[in-house]
């Protein structure tokens, strides 16, 4: 999906389709893209607000994370930037891959290049690009983690097999 924002007031249909998708498909990560200034700050005060924070969403550029309690949806959200980060070993360290597991924790990242292959849970991607002025363009997109869906087939299958060959041993 894309949407264009002529201004910032714009940018509160975008983070409704955010937030809408989040909700409807189960998702609590959201990674976005773009250049400095390019606006993703913005629209995860957005985000926040239509989650019912009540503080001022500012940048976390300086301390990496910043933690938010919404009044709906999820018990908090974590706005993370890892513009200051550069090894994947800074990511480990981290710990964040384990903590997004936790679904009833929403996660927003910026700059999250580091994170990208890595993570196993399906998420949101959203790019975010300058256009003239205050023009930006958002590109939404849904990311399914394979991995994810092949291991559960695994495991269902494993338990057909098994059902299989212990039904047969009791007939
Ligand atoms: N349509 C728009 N959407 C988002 N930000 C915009 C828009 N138009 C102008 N801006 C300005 O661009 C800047 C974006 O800053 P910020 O959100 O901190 O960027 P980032 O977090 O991507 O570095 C802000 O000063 C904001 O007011
Ligand atoms: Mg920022």
């Amino acid at each position: 999906m894309e949407f264009l924002a002529k201004n910032t007031n714009q940018n509160k249909k975008i983070a409704k389709s955010i937030v809408d998708i989040v909700i409807n498909e189960n998702i609590n990560i959201i990674l976005l893209k773009g250049t400095l200034g390019a606006g993703k700050t913005t629209i995860t005060r957005e985000i926040g607000k239509l989650l019912g924070v009540k503080t001022n969403i500012s940048s976390p550029t300086f301390v990496i994370e910043k933690i938010y309690i919404p009044k709906k949806y999820f018990s908090t959200i974590h706005h993370i930037d890892l513009y200051r980060l550069h090894s994947k070993k800074e990511i480990e360290e981290m710990e964040i891959l384990e903590e997004v597991k936790d679904k009833e924790n929403l996660y927003i990242v910026e700059w999250p290049d580091l994170l990208l292959k890595k993570i196993e849970q399906n998420y949101l991607l959203v790019d975010i690009k300058k256009g003239k002025g205050n023009g930006r363009t958002f590109k939404i997109r849904k990311k399914r983690r394979w991995e994810q869906d092949v291991r559960r087939l695994i495991q269902l299958n494993i338990i057909f097999i098994s059902s299989i060959i212990s039904s047969k041993f009791t007939l």
